[in-house]
């Protein structure tokens, strides 16, 4: 086996280093990968050098690619890729450039029924600082309530719909996604281990059922800032090369805002499909 696995934190995360996703992967190195990713939830492949076609490859070994609601910034030849440039982002009212990514915590596409198993970034062009992706393992966060807590949480639904301020949908894509709000549980079990996770995207989360929406934003306002404790975050700081997966059943993340949005930061999306959430 030519893959090494070091873990990146005590919790969750895993870094592999010496596999090169561009050509076959040998199958005892690509059994050690998904496993490392299924039980590590977030797993940082160094030093990728992938063509867009290479990178689809790659994908593949981990899932289905799924389309993406990000219509507007396609990769024209590739459209299962999207394409984050912090320099096509939406302007301040000052007209300075938006970095993309949420600045809360979330999870990815709740407002679709069978929202993507893993996302997938890989970085093509880094700011000179700043910028960072943070990742919190929400399996940890959900042993770590009282478990009189866990009970309260266990029935209930969130009902998800797709925000309105996100620039990047198109009208189509967003006449699609606004027809049917999304009922998903708040506490998801992991198809592949069983382990159960918060599973909550607080910005398409109009409710929790039987809520009134407000009483909904502080629940879950309140829920996550109790949760989610340093000790099960880690922080990702992007090498160029890096190629980040990540499991959106079992982890939220949130980008960090702190670079200038017009030097570019390039990363280039890609979803895999999941199931219906359980
Ligand atoms: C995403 C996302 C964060 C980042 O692609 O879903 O939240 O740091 N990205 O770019
Ligand atoms: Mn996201």
């Amino acid at each position: 086996m030519s893959v090494s696995l070091n873990p990146l934190s005590s919790t969750f995360g895993v870094e592999a280093t010496g596999v090169d996703l561009a050509g076959p992967v040998a199958a005892e190195d690509l059994s050690a990968l998904q496993a490392a990713l299924t039980d590590r939830l977030v797993m940082v492949v160094r030093k990728q050098n992938l063509t867009p076609e290479q990178y689809l490859d790659a994908a593949r070994l981990f899932g289905d690619l799924m389309p993406q609601h990000l219509t507007k910034i396609l990769m024209p030849e590739h459209p299962e890729i999207a394409v984050l440039d912090s320099r096509q982002s939406d302007k301040d009212t000052a007209g300075k450039a938006i970095p993309t990514g949420s600045r809360n915590w979330h999870t990815d596409h709740t407002n679709h029924a069978r929202p993507p198993k893993i996302t997938m970034l890989y970085a093509v062009k880094l700011p000179s600082k700043g910028g960072d992706t943070s990742f919190a393992n929400m399996q940890a966060a959900y042993a770590g309530l009282p478990p009189a807590e866990q009970e309260k949480l266990n029935p209930l639904i969130t009902v998800n719909v797709i925000e309105q301020d996100t620039g990047n949908v198109g009208d189509d894509a967003r006449q699609a996604l606004t027809k049917a709000p999304q009922r998903h549980p708040l506490i998801r079990t992991h198809p592949e281990t069983g382990k159960k996770a918060i599973y909550v995207h607080p910005g398409k989360t109009e409710r929790i059922d039987g809520m009134e929406p407000e009483e909904s934003r502080a629940f879950v306002q309140d829920l996550l800032a109790r949760a989610i404790q340093p000790d099960m975050t880690y922080r990702h700081t992007w090498q160029p090369g890096d190629l980040v997966l990540w499991d959106n059943r079992a982890t939220l993340h949130i980008a960090h805002r702190d670079y200038d949005a017009a030097e570019g930061r390039i990363m280039h999306r890609v979803i895999l499909e999941g199931d219906v959430p359980f």
